[in-house]
């Protein structure tokens, strides 16, 4: 990729811009706030405080068309194998289509029936057990939808091995009320399964082993794990190995998601991501929401080499968004091989970090402002508020609007260099008119997207994620030690092993 010719006009191009504050761009261009926008059914991005020019879209869309990204958009969106190293579909656009496939109608009529009958009384409260793909989700998406769900239903989410996670997620809950739903792909995740067998251990002290069985549901590709672990089998939910689980939250792994919120505004969420599926697969890229993001994305980490970017959400109900992002973006991107195996050659996955504002203004928005390194954000916000309280709101916004601002242009010198702002901060600005169900849908397939077009051009596969099985084999060999059920490896390192016997002699 970066001995094209496109790369390394690019290049060239990002020397020349070398010095120019976006206040000059502003300045010389008057109209650019308004023309370096993009937007599509509600949904505006505004990329105008990037340090960028006209010239720079039409390079990096050369670049786009140089790597074939069109015809990689279809691969995926179609259903073909773009999962090259498992050798699968990543077709998680195909859960949200109007007409989907037919075991998905089926399975989405399932979820339906199921969470309806969920939502009328029987049941206080319903936690879901899951980790990373099977949690972040629906996690991240109930919360954004609070204003949306059965405010008489409780929806909570376990995720970590800790105890005392398994013990907030239940406080205060009666285990018969009680409605476990366990969310693992694989049905080996020793995470979950931890969690469930105290979970099924919790319920049968309470009502009885024989009767544990009616307060479970499991969501899966392995369904005959899950009956093994003594889930009903019409209460058992499948996935599919072309879902990825930092993708699927339309699919079954959306089952607590949409007994909190109800079939219906499940349906709207699927709406908002096939707009945006349909609008990345045939808008221009100069007006394509994703590819564009994707492709300011690869501006920065490898032309300009800022090495992180923050998600900064004007929005509380958005606060596990950049968590949500934070794994679809470093799991996906964190790669240093080619789908082929061959070494990358450029920086690939930023770190993503990011929390919502106006509480990250009081934390880290000073090193944004006056550190020595350049951090890109994007910030989203939305024009109506979920509640009542109009003036709330337009500080909120007001304190976004003047983010943006003051990152980008600074302030004049005052002569003290300890109030100085020398702003060319760059920044994007996502704009939606109100967070529903239908555009939280747009803006997960908007982030999935952007990440497929910054891998599609790194060529690596942003549908594994390899590099997460060497930590869970060491563990799982320190588990067995810890157990007493194995004896010290003598090959391992005295670091370790001095932690692990000063654990066993103190714990
Ligand atoms: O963290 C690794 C990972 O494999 C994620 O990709 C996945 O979302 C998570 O673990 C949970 O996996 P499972 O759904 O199989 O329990």
């Amino acid at each position: 990729m970066h001995d094209t010719g496109e790369w390394q006009a690019l290049s060239a191009h990002r020397e020349a811009l070398e010095g120019v504050h976006l206040r000059d761009l502003f300045d010389r261009d008057p109209q650019r706030g308004e023309r370096l926008v993009a937007e599509t059914d509600g949904l505006l991005v505004d990329y105008s405080k990037n340090r960028l020019t006209d010239e720079t879209v039409a390079m990096l869309a050369a670049l786009a068309d140089r790597i074939g990204l069109r015809h990689r958009i279809e691969a995926m969106l179609d259903g073909k194998p773009v999962n090259t190293t498992e050798n699968r579909p990543a077709w998680h656009a195909a859960l949200r289509r109007p007409a989907p496939p037919p075991e998905v109608r089926q399975e989405l009529n399932h979820m339906a029936a199921f969470a309806t009958e969920a939502r009328d009384g029987r049941w206080q409260a319903v936690v879901n057990i899951g980790i990373g793909g099977s949690d972040l989700g629906p996690a991240m998406a109930t919360a954004a939808l609070a204003a949306y769900a059965d405010q008489d239903l409780e929806v909570r989410f376990l995720s970590n091995v800790d105890g005392a996670h398994f013990g907030a997620a239940t406080r205060g809950l009666d285990p018969a009320r009680t409605l476990f739903i366990v969310v693992s792909k694989t049905f080996t995740t020793t995470e979950t399964l931890a969690n469930a067998i105290t979970a099924r251990d919790w319920i049968a002290h309470a009502v009885g082993a024989d009767q544990a069985s009616r307060h479970f549901a499991a969501v899966t590709a392995s369904p005959d794990k899950a009956q093994d672990f003594g889930v009903d089998a019409d209460a058992v939910f499948a996935m599919w190995d072309w879902v990825g689980g930092r993708y699927s939250l339309a699919s079954a792994v959306g089952l607590s998601l949409m007994i909190a919120v109800g079939p219906d505004a499940f349906a709207d969420l699927l709406a908002g991501m096939h707009q945006i599926d349909e609008h990345y697969r045939t808008a221009p890229w100069a007006e394509n929401l994703p590819a564009l993001l994707g492709l300011i994305g690869i501006w920065n980490r490898n032309f300009w080499d800022w090495p992180t970017y923050g998600l900064l959400p004007y929005a509380q109900e958005l606060a596990l968004f950049p968590a949500y992002i934070q794994q679809l973006d470093m799991e996906s991107s964190g790669k240093s091989v080619q789908a082929d195996g061959s070494p990358v050659g450029t920086a690939t996955g930023p770190v993503v970090w990011g929390q919502p504002g106006t509480n990250g203004q009081h934390a880290f928005h000073q090193l944004l402002h006056q550190g020595t390194d350049i951090v890109p954000v994007d910030f989203i916000g939305f024009c109506q508020p979920n509640h009542g309280l109009a003036e709330h709101h337009d500080l909120l916004m007001a304190n976004m609007f003047a983010q943006a601002e003051a990152l980008a242009f600074g302030a004049p010198d005052t002569g003290d260099p300890h109030r100085s702002f020398p702003g060319n901060r760059p920044s994007t600005v996502v704009l939606g008119d109100q967070l529903t169900p239908r555009s939280l849908g747009q803006l997960v397939a908007l982030y999935e997207h952007k990440v497929f077009t910054q891998a599609t051009v790194w060529g690596i596969n942003p549908f594994d994620q390899w590099g997460v099985e060497l930590g869970k084999t060491l563990a799982s060999g320190i588990a067995a030690e810890l157990t007493g059920s194995a004896t010290p490896d003598p090959n391992r390192d005295s670091s370790t092993q001095s932690l692990i016997n000063r654990y066993l002699s103190r714990r």
